[in-house]
């Protein structure tokens, strides 16, 4: 008979690592065998795991992850189909070990596997409870980042520091250690988007976390490409805004308000221009201002609202083909609601705020569902 204590008493039965190191990829093929076997190295004598957590990257990374793990059980791989974002991967990862601290590290060599060990140290020792690898502490160098990309982390650091009272010298580090359960307490609280995972988790804390800094040279990618560069403002943007409402409003949401007050905008640019040089009827004009603008309005959403969902190639067209459907209804949806209104009311800025509102809100949930659907 199976009980439980024959099950813990087997001699093959191994009790958990004392460290998890959780790496994110996207995209990491090469990096992948380069990058576990440093760390395997590194932590030589340590109880250690590696938790590969992979968005089902098109290059294979998650092959090649099992091809790893095949050769030696300290390494796994969790594969998430249809997500991506790594504050949730890293979030994830740390929450699916049972060892008692979890570090989180990038996948690509830009960061210095040696330092494990020593985070490791520090809070064994209990002189901190999150130990930080910084690329602007004192002694630190940057040789992975441009000029651009410097000045913009310099920028953000003091906004941040300034607004979420948080007090690190890179509070956006990718490269930090803690006990995994100072993660599970926090976890329901954290944003599962965006790249500012370490920061999210200093400033839901509020205080309570006594941080150790770790001067490293940031060093430079080998293979594959960044996915960050171009995005650092709007995730920065998207924690600030969901820190300050609790998460209560959709960044999500907001950026598809703004995309869509532009389309406004080039609606009557359009309509404008048409009306002057075309012996158009008017009716057409509004039609065709209109097609122009929901094109507009999925260009840019596209790009920005779900940048980390971009439809391209065939989807891409056939994104905008129901893109200009699903708005065609919410225009039409609008009009009826601000008609009721306006007949029951009689405000006509009541009747006209609620059907944009009515309109704003169909076009993103319906679009969210059927046009950007996860994969
Ligand atoms: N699972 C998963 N899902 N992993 C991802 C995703 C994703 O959507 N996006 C990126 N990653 C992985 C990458 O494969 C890599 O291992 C790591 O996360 C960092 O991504 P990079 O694309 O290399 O980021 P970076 O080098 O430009 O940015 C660095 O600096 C940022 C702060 O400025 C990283 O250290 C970031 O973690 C850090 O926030
Ligand atoms: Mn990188």
């Amino acid at each position: 008979m199976v009980t439980e204590a024959s099950a813990t008493s087997d001699a093959s039965a191994r009790a958990a690592p004392e460290l998890a190191v959780i790496l994110p990829t996207f995209n990491e093929r090469a990096n992948l065998p380069i990058v576990t076997a440093r760390i395997a190295q590194a932590l030589a004598g340590i109880d250690w795991e590696i938790v590969i957590v992979d968005d089902n990257s098109p290059d294979g990374t998650g092959e090649e992850a099992n091809r790893i793990a095949a050769q030696d059980r300290r390494i796994r791989c969790i594969h998430r189909i249809g997500r991506r974002g790594l504050a949730g991967a890293c979030i994830e990862g740390m929450l699916a070990t049972p060892a008692k601290y979890v570090a989180v590290m990038d996948a690509d060599l830009q960061h210095d596997e040696a330092l494990l060990a020593r985070m490791l140290a520090t809070l064994r020792d209990g002189k901190a409870d999150l130990a930080v690898a910084s690329r602007f502490a004192e002694g630190a160098v940057q040789a992975g980042l441009s000029a651009n990309r410097d000045r913009a982390s310099r920028f953000s650091i003091a906004v941040v520091n300034r607004f979420l009272k948080v007090d690190l010298t890179d509070p956006m580090s990718g490269f930090f250690m803690l006990e995994r359960r100072t993660v599970e307490e926090l976890a329901p609280s954290l944003s599962t988007q965006g790249f500012k995972i370490l920061l999210d988790i200093v400033a839901t804390a509020r205080g309570r976390l006594r941080v150790a800094e770790f001067p490293f040279t940031f060093g430079q990618r080998q293979h594959g490409d960044s996915k960050l560069d171009s995005r650092v403002a709007l995730d920065f943007a998207q924690l600030l805004l969901a820190k300050f409402t609790d998460d209560a409003v959709s960044f999500r949401f907001v950026l598809f308000c703004i995309v869509g007050l532009s389309g406004v905008g080039v609606h009557m640019a359009v309509l404008a221009g048409l009306h002057d040089f075309t012996a158009w009827r008017f009716d057409v004009t509004q039609a065709v201002a209109t097609v122009i603008a929901i094109a507009w309005n999925f260009v840019f959403n596209n790009a920005f609202t779900y940048r980390d969902q971009r439809l391209t190639g065939w989807r891409y067209l056939r994104g905008l083909v129901s893109f200009e459907v699903i708005c065609a209804i919410g225009a039409i949806s609008n009009v009826g609601i601000a008609s009721l209104i306006y007949g029951q009311q009689g405000a006509w800025w009541l009747a006209g705020l609620s059907g944009a509102l009515m309109g704003a809100v169909w076009n993103y949930t319906v679009s969210a569902a059927f046009v950007w659907r996860a994969r």
